[in-house]
């Protein structure tokens, strides 16, 4: 509901001038440590995907990992997480990203899906912005051999319009828009 949604965005917290000038930052730290918050959430997170017959989720470094994880464990299937570059310890596939200023790369590991081809998958992260970094992720586990069903934000920046660059990859659902 709207309340609901409301009460979701005022639990996050704004930080101006934060990592950049200019930047406003969403802390959603003050959303984690407010169980009210947490748990509706991911309530309903659990509500919705728990229709989508999913195989794992794949959260990106870092507060992907937070939602995809506990998402994961409520709907009992497996977590894989899509990594900064040379951070994962096995076999990788990367996929590089353009940042404001230069490139950054993620990595999944070859065999993060096991050995379902065509896995389904949801993709998590705690935002969008450009897109640059979902639009890698996606690439990642299709190159993997899984198909990404859905990708998930907590929060979608709609006014840089990053879901324009996953139009092609995968269909896409953010919980609270800020324009
Ligand atoms: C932030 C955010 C998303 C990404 C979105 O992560 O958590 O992952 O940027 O940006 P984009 O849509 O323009 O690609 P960040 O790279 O700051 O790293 P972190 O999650 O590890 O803090
Ligand atoms: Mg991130």
């Amino acid at each position: 509901t709207n309340d609901q949604k409301k009460f979701l965005l005022d639990s996050i917290r704004d930080i101006p001038d934060f990592p950049k000038p200019g930047i406003l930052f969403k802390d959603i730290t003050t959303l984690l440590n407010n169980a009210e918050a947490f748990s509706l959430l991911m309530n309903h997170l659990e509500e919705r995907y728990k229709e989508f017959n999913l195989d794992f989720i794949a959260g990106i470094e870092s507060r992907g990992f937070i939602f995809g994880s506990a998402l994961a464990a409520k709907l009992g299937i497996g977590f894989v997480p899509i990594r900064k570059k040379n951070k994962l310890p096995f076999t990788t596939i990367s996929e590089k990203y353009a940042l404001e200023y230069g490139v950054d790369e993620v990595e999944i590991h070859i065999d993060a899906f096991r050995e379902k081809k065509g896995a389904r998958v949801l993709l998590i992260d705690d935002l969008i912005a450009t897109g640059g970094t979902a639009e890698a992720a996606a690439k990642l586990i299709k190159a993997a051999n899984a198909e990404c069903v859905e990708a998930c934000f907590i929060i979608n920046l709609t006014f840089l319009d990053g879901r324009k660059k996953l139009d092609e990859l995968t269909s896409v659902y953010s919980i609270l828009e800020i324009a």
